[in-house]
């Protein structure tokens, strides 16, 4: 089948987690991809050799990278993205360039050691999570685009050929949507280490906790994705039984971090999602608080 070459070609910097599959999805997109660009030591260029062998770019390091490609992607961590386009701002001539830059929590500002030399610059961020052993697809994966007008447009089209879904966010609100983007998945991740551990008060080791939390956990998911959040809730809060929750706060002061996310969680429960016996419960949480707390 004929590939259709994509006008704008693209230098990745950084071969981790972000990078590896946005360069493999870019390059299965038809975009050229020029370099992936390490930091200069080993086992970063080793990283790069084989995300390059895949994509069929050039792995280089920092110093000797040509960064001849239109469009230069920092793939580095959040901490990472002023100080490595600050090392790249004076080796080529930047007008005409675009820079974009994938932190969520980060506005388009960090790359302005490259836009104050002519580069229009964005930051792209696709609200999806990245790790070792997985590339997701991108399809219809929400991006977040903030920036230059000519780095957003370029940003748009390339997100367009990912089969994302672009949308704006502004400079100031990047930090809440990233707020907002963690409970997605880290927390949520957070939440279900919790409740293994919970699982272990009731003599069910970690592994086969995960193995059989998964029926529920994906039905819970098909629920509020068909029903939302109010169609999908279940349980003891929804149905005002207070005995049950005050049985559950009992056996959850043997894991006093349980306790604490439980709480939390049952409090938010009573403010956003449907529940009887509201002010009851309310009490029960409060008073369980007060006394977790002072036992330390
Ligand atoms: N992972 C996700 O789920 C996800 C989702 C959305 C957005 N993002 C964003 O994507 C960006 C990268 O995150 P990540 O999770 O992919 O991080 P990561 O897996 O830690 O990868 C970062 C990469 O950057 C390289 N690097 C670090 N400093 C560098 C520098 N100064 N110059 C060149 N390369 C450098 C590292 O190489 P070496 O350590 O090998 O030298 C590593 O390959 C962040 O802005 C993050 O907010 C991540």
């Amino acid at each position: 089948m004929l590939r259709m070459v994509k006008a704008l070609d693209i230098t990745i910097v950084g071969a981790g987690n972000l990078g590896s599959a946005l360069a493999m999805s870019l390059h299965q997109a038809g975009y050229a991809i020029r370099e992936i660009v390490s930091r200069d030591r080993s086992p970063s260029l080793r990283r790069s050799q084989a995300l390059a062998r895949n994509t069929g770019a050039k792995a280089v390091e920092v110093s000797r990278a040509t960064l001849h490609a239109r469009v230069i992607w920092f793939c580095v961590p959040d901490r990472e993205i002023a100080s490595a386009a600050t090392a790249l701002a004076d080796r080529v001539n930047w007008r005409g360039k675009i820079a974009f830059h994938s932190s969520g929590a980060l506005s388009s500002n960090e790359l302005s050691a490259l836009k104050w030399r002519g580069a229009s610059v964005a930051s792209v961020h696709p609200l999806m999570t990245f790790v070792a052993r997985s590339r997701p697809l991108l399809k219809r994966v929400p991006f977040a685009l903030e920036g230059d007008g000519a780095a957003v447009r370029a940003a748009r089209s390339v997100v367009r050929s990912l089969e994302g879904e672009a949308f704006s966010i502004a400079a100031k609100h990047k930090t809440a949507y990233h707020a907002w983007g963690t409970f997605t998945s880290p927390l949520l991740l957070s939440l279900f280490v919790t409740a293994e551990e919970v699982a272990r008060l009731a003599g069910v080791p970690p592994t086969l906790a995960r193995r059989r939390m998964l029926p529920i956990l994906r039905q819970t998911l098909e629920n509020y994705a068909k029903h939302g959040p109010v169609g999908a809730f279940s349980g003891p809060i929804i149905r005002g039984d207070t005995a049950t929750v005050q049985k559950h706060l009992q056996v959850l002061r043997k894991n006093s971090g349980a306790f604490e996310v439980y709480s939390a969680l049952a409090r938010a429960a009573l403010n956003n999602l449907p529940t009887q016996n509201r002010a009851a419960l309310a009490k029960l949480l409060r008073g369980r608080d007060s006394k977790s707390a002072s036992s330390g």
